[in-house]
């Protein structure tokens, strides 16, 4: 049995380019391999890196779980928890940080621009950040991690640490490969498209939001950025607003980008835009439509316990052969 994990961070709703970079993902994966084991979490210690509002951050974690269930992801096979309620994450992200170097996270690109937008001073906890993710992924021997590209790096730094503590300590960790889909992987910001599409940008125009009115959807897809030239053509360089449009349309109906090109030639942006827009609406109302149904259900807080102690299991047991092996405490 595999072991596939992956978390989303509550740091504001999940965006168009968490669903097609990530969760929707997790969904086809969970459906294609039914005999493998799903560990899905909130990545709450994460998001507290930056500064949060107490009660939004209570507010998006439910909302979050809520938005996993409503994107399909089936409890058969899955442990779905938050993570602050499951401690070994922290332990771990600590005996972690004894081997991974200061320059190792010096050079993480995440910190780098995440750093420049703090204005009252920046976190330690941004610096080491990529550390606790290793420790989400190396607690479940997790082979396999679904992710969008800006986590690329993460994912090289998780297993270079692994590699390190298995050639110190002995064989402890499996080395986990990142699962990064070819189209979809980095979903652009709708007014620039040379940004990646984020859930904490400060400008939500160029933004689409899971839980948005389906209205505003449509409006901000057909005020996307694109270019004079009036043809749909997929060149990411000198085209990048239709380009990013594209991914969308093809991400979400599985046309490739020259069958769309072929889809729309000789028809201007307008009816592509309208279009597209009326694509990701549907595949946007009926998330809505489920999240509207399970929200407020006791199942959530069942599958959240549930998810707790299966997860601090197998988080309690890793962690003591770390102790161990390392030579702390009396193990
Ligand atoms: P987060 O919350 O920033 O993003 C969640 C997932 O969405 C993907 N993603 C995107 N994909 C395509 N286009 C975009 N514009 C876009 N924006 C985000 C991300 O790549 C990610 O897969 N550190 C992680 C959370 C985390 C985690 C983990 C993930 C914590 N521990 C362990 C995997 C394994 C994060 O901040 O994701």
């Amino acid at each position: 049995m595999a072991i596939f994990l992956s978390g989303v961070k509550p740091t504001g709703i999940p965006t168009l380019g968490n669903y097609i970079g990530a969760l929707r993902n997790f969904v086809k994966f969970q459906n294609e391999h039914k005999d493998d084991l799903f560990v899905f979490f909130v990545a709450d210690l994460h998001a507290i890196t930056t500064p949060q509002d107490p009660k939004e951050l209570k507010q998006n974690i439910r909302n979050l779980v809520g938005l996993y269930l409503a994107c399909g992801l089936n409890p058969d096979n899955m442990i779905l928890f938050i993570q602050s309620e499951v401690s070994e994450h922290s332990e771990m992200g600590y005996v972690l940080q004894s081997v991974t170097y200061m320059g190792e996270l010096e050079r993480m690109t995440q910190y780098k621009d995440k750093a420049q937008k703090q204005t009252e001073g920046i976190a330690s906890a941004l610096f080491t950040y990529p550390v606790l993710m290793a420790a989400d992924i190396l607690l479940y021997d997790a082979e396999y991690v679904p992710v969008g590209d800006d986590q690329k790096q993460h994912l090289e730094l998780t297993r270079d640490i692994a590699i390190r503590f298995n050639n110190r300590y002995g064989e402890t960790f499996v080395v986990p490969e990142p699962l990064i889909a070819k189209t979809g992987s980095r979903i652009m910001d709708l007014q620039n498209p040379n940004k990646k599409m984020d859930k904490s940008a400060d400008n939500n125009k160029g933004c689409i939001f899971l839980l948005e009115p389906l209205d505003s959807i449509r409006k901000k897809i057909k005020s996307a950025v694109t270019d004079s030239e009036s043809i749909v053509r997929y060149d990411v360089e000198n085209k990048p607003g239709i380009s990013n449009l594209m991914t969308i349309y093809s991400s979400l109906t599985n046309l490739t980008y020259q069958e769309i090109e072929e889809k729309y030639r000789g028809i201007g942006y307008g009816q592509f835009k309208g279009d597209l827009a009326e694509i990701v609406v549907d595949e946007i109302a009926k998330i809505q439509n489920k999240f509207n149904e399970i929200i407020n259900s006791p199942l959530l807080d069942q599958l959240l316990d549930e998810g707790r102690q299966k997860a601090s299991q197998i988080a309690r047991k890793k962690l003591c052969e770390v102790y161990k092996k390392v030579g702390l405490g009396r193990f």
